[in-house]
């Protein structure tokens, strides 16, 4: 691995309860993600791919294992001091894209800025920098339920990168689009985290979009099985 680890995953163990059943998800996960790296996450429906996500962004807490992201052990820092490391280091895009429908696309976009105590100018500059990286300038004022389903992931995009997070974690983020505009989506997306330097895990159930990532992995019974070696 040519730069550090911005994210090491060591021996991560989770099961969920069901009646008075235990069922494991995730069966001993290990992972290490340089700088300015691009992982794709395949793995079928049900296999753990979202809440390996969701413990990457310190969201859910698993049962057994260590996340380590620039160097803090995640689940040692206080709720507080973990909230403040996603809002400053992560960016999530969410498959339903999670935009708040109240707020006018700006608004959406400049939010993380808004938590992170940025002032007014900053915000609108970086909201309308970024709002031309995802083709959507002249949309400013409008809500998330006058734009496509596309149009909508641009902006849950523009929200995640808006803040210069160190790593973003993308869940199926073309899930939910026609494959011809996840496709043009993905491209953005990609050619961002690429253009910013950013760190990208992305899942998606689409080998074409996996083969643009610099490794592949698939989540198969708990496990993280790299794409191109063998498996055993
Ligand atoms: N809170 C929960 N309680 C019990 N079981 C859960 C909970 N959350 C997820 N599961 C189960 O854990 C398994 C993994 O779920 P997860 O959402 O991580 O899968 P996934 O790989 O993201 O699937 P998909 O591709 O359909 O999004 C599923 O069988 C799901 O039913
Ligand atoms: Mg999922």
């Amino acid at each position: 691995m040519q730069n550090k680890p911005l994210l090491v995953v060591e021996d991560l163990y989770h099961s969920y309860q069901e009646g008075g059943d235990s069922r494991p998800i995730l069966n001993g996960i290990n992972l290490q993600v340089a700088e300015h790296e691009c992982i794709a996450l395949l793995g079928r429906s049900g296999s753990g791919k979202s809440t390996l996500l969701n413990m990457l962004a310190g969201i859910d807490t698993p049962q057994d294992g260590r996340i380590t992201i620039m160097g803090q052990n995640i689940h040692e820092l206080s709720e507080l001091d973990r909230t403040l490391l996603r809002r400053r280091h992560i960016g999530f895009v969410y498959q339903f894209f999670n935009l708040i429908p109240t707020l006018t696309i700006a608004e959406n976009v400049g939010l993380p800025l808004e938590l992170n105590g940025y002032n007014e100018r900053d915000i609108r500059k970086l909201v309308g920098l970024l709002l031309s990286d995802v083709g959507l300038g002249d949309r400013w004022n409008a809500y998330p339920d006058q734009l496509s389903g596309g149009e909508q992931q641009r902006i849950a995009i523009a929200r995640a990168l808006i803040h210069n997070p160190s790593i973003i974690l993308a869940d199926e983020p073309t899930g939910n689009l026609d494959a011809e505009t996840g496709e043009h989506t993905l491209r953005i997306l990609l050619g961002l985290s690429r253009q910013l330097k950013r760190t990208l895990i992305i899942v998606t159930h689409s080998f074409e979009v996996a083969e643009k990532a610099d490794r592949i992995f698939t989540l198969n019974d708990g496990v993280l099985n790299r794409e191109g070696e063998p498996h055993w």
